[in-house]
C-alpha cells in the first residue's frame, strides 16, 4: 500500500522506517531538510537501537524516501499517517498543536478524491473533532479527506520492536455532522472506512493475535493520555512509598518486589529512583491536567499535579543527598554525574532528571563533571557550561562523590576496582538503586541509595525490556 508519513521526527520516522519493513510504500515529509537529507541518506538523526539498519535496507529496496516537498503526499498516496511532535507549551502546561496544525493546513488543500488521514501523534481530547471542522473548511469540493487517530505506544530505545510488534492498535474514527457536531459516539464506525484501510496495513501484525481496538475519536485520543498518566503514577507511587521508607528504614525495592507479585499490581513500572523525564511522560500528564481544566473538570484528574510534584521532587532529594554524602557542602567539591539521558538507550536528555540534578549540583558551587554514552551531543547544547568527560572515568577523575544518574549498563556493570585511584574519595550515590550496595560497601565505599537505607542487592529488572544486561552494541558494558 502507498503511506505517507508527515513528520520524520522521533515517532514519524519510526514509523515511515516500519511501514515500509511491512512492506508498503512510504514517503516520509517534515519541514526539516537537514533531518530529511540525514534520514534520505540512511542516517537515523537521533540515537535508536535497530533503526538504522530498518531504515538503510528498505531505502535501498526503494520502498521508503523522504522529503521537504509536501506536494508529494498528495502524488504519493491516498493514507497520510500525521506523525509531527506536540510538545508542552513553552509558557503553560498544554500541549501546543501547532505542528499538528501547521500540516494538516498544508496537506489538505491539495488532496483530491478520497484520502485517510490516521493522526499518531499524542494530542488533548477533543482535537480531532476540531481538526475535522479545520480539514471540512480547507478541503478542495473534489476532495472526501477522512480524519481518524490511531496513538502511538512506543518508548524510546525500543521504538522499533514496539512498533512492528506492539501490544495493541487504537483507532479513533468519527465524522461530523451538517452542524459541525460530532456523530463519533453515536456510530463511530457509519460511512468510515478508516477500519479497512488500518486493517490492511497492519495485516502482518494483526494476524500475530494483536487486537485493534476501534472506537471514537475522543476515546482513541484519551486511551494514550491515560496510559501515560497511568505509567507515571506508577512511578511516582513507588517513589512516595520510597518517601516513608527514607523515614522509616524500610526497603523499597523488597517492598516493589512483595506488592508486584499480585498481578492486579505487577512489578513493572515499580523502580524507584530519579523519577521519570524525557518528551512523553512529564509532558503528557500536564497536557491532560490542562485540558481536563479547560473542560471545566479540575477535579478529575487533580492528583496529577501531586503526581507531576513527587517526581520533581526526587530531584532535589537526589541533590539532598549528595550534600548529605559531603557533609552538608559540596562548595568547590569534585562531583561526577554519571549519565545525561532521562532513560538508558536513549540520547534524549529532555526533562532529564539527570541534568536537572548535575546543574542544581553546579549551581550551588559544585565543579560537576558528565558522562552519559550516547547523549553528550545533546547535553552540551542544553547545558553547555557543565563539564563533560569522554568516559565515565574521566569524569570521575579526582571525585569527591560519584552520582549514578541514568542507570546505562556500563555503570551499572562498573566496580569499585575500576575507580580504586581514580576518585579522590570513595563516595557513591545511587539515583536509580541500580547497583550492587554490598559490592561497593565492602570495598569500602560510602554507598547511599535514593529512596530509603540501601537495599541488600540492586533493584530487579522485572520487564524484559528493561533489563539493564542485554544492551546495545553502542552501550559499552565493562
Ligand atoms: C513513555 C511510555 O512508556 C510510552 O508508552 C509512550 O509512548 C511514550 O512515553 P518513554 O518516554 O520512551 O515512553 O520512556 P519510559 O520507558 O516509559 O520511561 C519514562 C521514564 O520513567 C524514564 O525517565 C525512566 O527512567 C522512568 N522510570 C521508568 C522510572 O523512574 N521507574 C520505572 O520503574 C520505570
Amino acid at each position: 500500500m502507498k503511506l505517507t508519513v508527515i513528520g520524520c521526527g522521533y515517532l514519524g520516522a519510526t514509523h515511515a522506517a516500519c511501514m515500509a519493513e511491512l512492506g508498503h510504500d512510504v514517503v516520509g515529509i517534515d519541514v526539516d531538510a537537514y533531518k530529511i537529507e540525514r534520514l534520505q541518506a540512511g542516517e537515523v538523526p537521533f540515537f535508536e537501537p535497530g533503526l538504522s539498519d530498518i531504515l538503510r535496507r528498505n531505502i535501498d529496496a526503494g520502498r521508503l524516501r523522504f522529503t521537504t516537498d509536501h506536494l508529494a503526499a498528495a502524488d504519493h498516496a491516498s493514507v497520510h499517517f500525521l506523525g509531527v511532535g506536540t510538545p508542552q507549551e513553552p509558557r503553560g502546561h498544554r500541549a501546543d498543536l501547532s505542528h499538528v496544525y501547521a500540516a494538516v493546513d498544508a496537506l489538505v488543500p491539495t488532496l483530491r478524491g478520497a484520502h485517510l488521514i490516521i493522526g499518531k501523534s499524542t494530542v488533548p481530547v477533543g482535537t480531532c473533532a476540531e481538526l475535522a471542522q479545520r480539514i471540512s473548511l480547507l478541503s478542495h469540493s473534489g476532495a472526501d479527506v477522512e480524519l481518524s487517530w490511531s496513538p502511538e505506544f512506543l518508548r524510546e530505545g525500543f521504538a522499533v520492536e514496539d512498533t512492528l510488534e506492539p501490544d495493541r492498535l487504537v483507532l479513533g474514527i468519527g465524522s461530523l455532522d451538517p452542524d459541525g457536531l460530532n456523530t463519533a459516539a453515536q456510530d463511530p464506525g457509519a460511512g468510515s472506512s478508516a477500519g479497512e484501510v488500518v486493517r490492511e496495513i497492519y495485516r502482518e501484525i494483526l494476524e500475530t493475535g494483536v487486537p485493534l481496538i476501534e472506537t471514537d475519536w475522543a476515546t482513541a485520543e484519551l486511551v494514550k493520555a491515560s496510559a501515560n498518566a497511568f505509567l507515571a503514577t506508577k512511578i511516582s507511587f513507588i517513589n512516595a512509598i520510597s518517601e516513608l521508607c527514607e523515614i522509616a528504614g524500610a526497603d523499597i525495592n523488597t517492598l516493589a518486589d512483595a506488592i508486584g507479585h499480585d498481578p492486579r499490581i505487577g512489578r513493572r513500572f515499580l523502580n524507584a529512583g530519579l523519577g521519570f523525564g524525557g518528551g512523553c511522560l512529564p509532558k503528557d500528564i500536564r497536557a491532560l491536567t490542562a485540558r481536563a481544566d479547560d473542560m471545566g473538570a479540575p477535579r478529575a484528574v487533580g492528583f496529577l499535579r501531586e503526581v507531576d510534584a513527587i517526581n520533581m521532587r526526587r530531584r532535589g532529594a537526589a541533590v539532598e543527598l549528595v550534600f548529605e554524602a559531603l557533609g552538608g557542602e559540596v562548595l568547590g567539591r569534585n562531583i561526577a554525574v554519571l549519565g545525561a539521558a532521562f532513560k538508558p538507550e536513549s540520547d534524549d536528555v529532555r526533562d532529564s532528571p539527570a541534568l536537572t540534578v548535575a546543574s542544581r549540583l553546579a549551581l550551588e558551587g559544585a565543579s560537576v563533571t558528565v558522562f552519559d554514552p550516547k547523549a553528550m551531543d545533546n547535553s552540551r547544547r542544553v547545558y553547555p557550561s557543565l563539564d563533560y568527560a569522554s568516559s565515565a572515568r574521566d569524569a570521575c577523575d579526582r571525585a569527591d562523590v560519584v552520582v549514578i544518574a541514568t542507570e546505562w549498563a556500563e555503570f551499572v556493570h562498573m566496580t569499585p576496582e575500576e575507580l580504586e585511584g581514580v576518585v579522590r574519595a570513595r563516595r557513591i550515590v545511587d539515583g536509580r538503586r541500580c547497583l550492587d550496595p554490598q559490592m561497593w560497601r565492602d570495598a569500602g565505599w560510602d554507598y547511599r541509595a535514593l529512596g530509603g537505607p540501601a537495599p541488600t542487592r540492586p533493584a530487579p529488572r522485572n520487564n524484559p525490556s528493561e533489563q539493564v544486561s542485554g544492551f546495545a552494541p553502542g552501550a559499552s558494558v565493562r
